[in-house]
Formats: C-alpha cells, sequence, structure tokens
C-alpha cells in the first residue's frame, strides 16, 4: 500500500495544484490532499471552506486508481505524514526560486521522519507562475483568473468579495 500526502495551504486549490496532483496519483495507491490548519495566517478561506472546496473540485480531475482523501492538519507535517502511515510526502516545485524553501523543508522533513521521502515533481510549465496568493491579488484587484483556478474556486472568490 503506497500512500502519500500531498499538504499546503490551499488558500485556494489553484490548477496548479491539480496539476500536481493528477500526475503524481498514478505513482501512489492512496493520496491524502493535507490542508494545513495554520492559526498564524489569515487565511481567505477558512480550512474546512478549503477542504470542501478541494472535495468538490477533485472528482472532476483524473486521478486514475488512486483513492484520494481530504484532511486538514495542525502541527508539523512529518508527524501528520507519520500518523497516516505514508511513505511520500509529495510536493511541487514551480521554479528555481521555490527550490531553497523545498529543500530546506525537505531535509528537516527526513531528519524528523528519515523512513518518508519527500517526491518532488516540476510544476507544468502552463503553471509555473501559478501561486494561491498571485491568484488572490490579482483576481482582488479585477484582474482575470480564469484557466487558472478551478470554476468553482473563482466562483467561492467572487463571494468572498461581494458577499
Ligand atoms: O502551500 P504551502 O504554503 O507552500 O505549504 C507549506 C507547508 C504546509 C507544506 C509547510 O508550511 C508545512 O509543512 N507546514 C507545517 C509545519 C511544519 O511541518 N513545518 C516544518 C516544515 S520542515
Amino acid at each position: 500500500m503506497r500512500r502519500a500526502i500531498f499538504p499546503g495551504s490551499f488558500d485556494p486549490l489553484t490548477n496548479g495544484h491539480l496539476d500536481i496532483i493528477t500526475r503524481s496519483a498514478p505513482l501512489f495507491d492512496e493520496m491524502i490532499v493535507a490542508v494545513l490548519n495554520n492559526a498564524d495566517k489569515r487565511p481567505m478561506f477558512s480550512v474546512d471552506e478549503r477542504c470542501a472546496m478541494i472535495r468538490d473540485v477533485l472528482p472532476t480531475v483524473d486521478t486514475g486508481d488512486c483513492r484520494m482523501l481530504v484532511e486538514s492538519f495542525s502541527g508539523l507535517t512529518a508527524d501528520f505524514a507519520r500518523e497516516r502511515q505514508a511513505t511520500a510526502i509529495v510536493r511541487g516545485i514551480r521554479a528555481v526560486s521555490d527550490y531553497e524553501y523545498e529543500l530546506r523543508m525537505a531535509l528537516m522533513n527526513r531528519r524528523l521522519e528519515p523512513q518518508i521521502e519527500t517526491v518532488f515533481l516540476m510544476a507544468g510549465e502552463e503553471y509555473s507562475y501559478v501561486s494561491s496568493t498571485l491568484m488572490k491579488q490579482v483576481f482582488e484587484l479585477g484582474g482575470r483568473v480564469a484557466g487558472l483556478i478551478p470554476e468553482l474556486v473563482e466562483s467561492k472568490m467572487r463571494d468572498k468579495l461581494n458577499p
């Protein structure tokens, strides 16, 4: 049984995340999209809203035979991965600028849980500049983000801005 976690803030889910999910899912039997419940940050969406959006969008993409789960977690990613008996942590790398941060996290996570490997996928080139932060910023200032985030996420963002 090959179980992976794909941890992140997902505030909100982007098509870049979905690209990493669809490309990494065939490598595993089960994947948990692990949504960080980060009390320090002021997110646009609550952790429950983020999990619900991901659950709604996942059936619209092809994840093959991989069983997909969505869970929130607090604390260390390495602890969550161990508790769920995952053998891998999946992360995407978009550009060189991501590399240093991801390397530090991967090395620290390996020190904490040596039996769990971090598996990196290079982002699809069409999403290599897409981040949740950039999507929120552009959307809030009236820019077009169609094609870069799922339609459902875009409509939830619209609801947030014009309740
Ligand atoms: O989507 P993000 O914000 O790039 O995801 C970052 C995340 C959630 C993977 C990272 O912040 C994380 O693992 N946070 C949990 C706390 C933790 O384990 N910190 C030490 C990492 S070595």
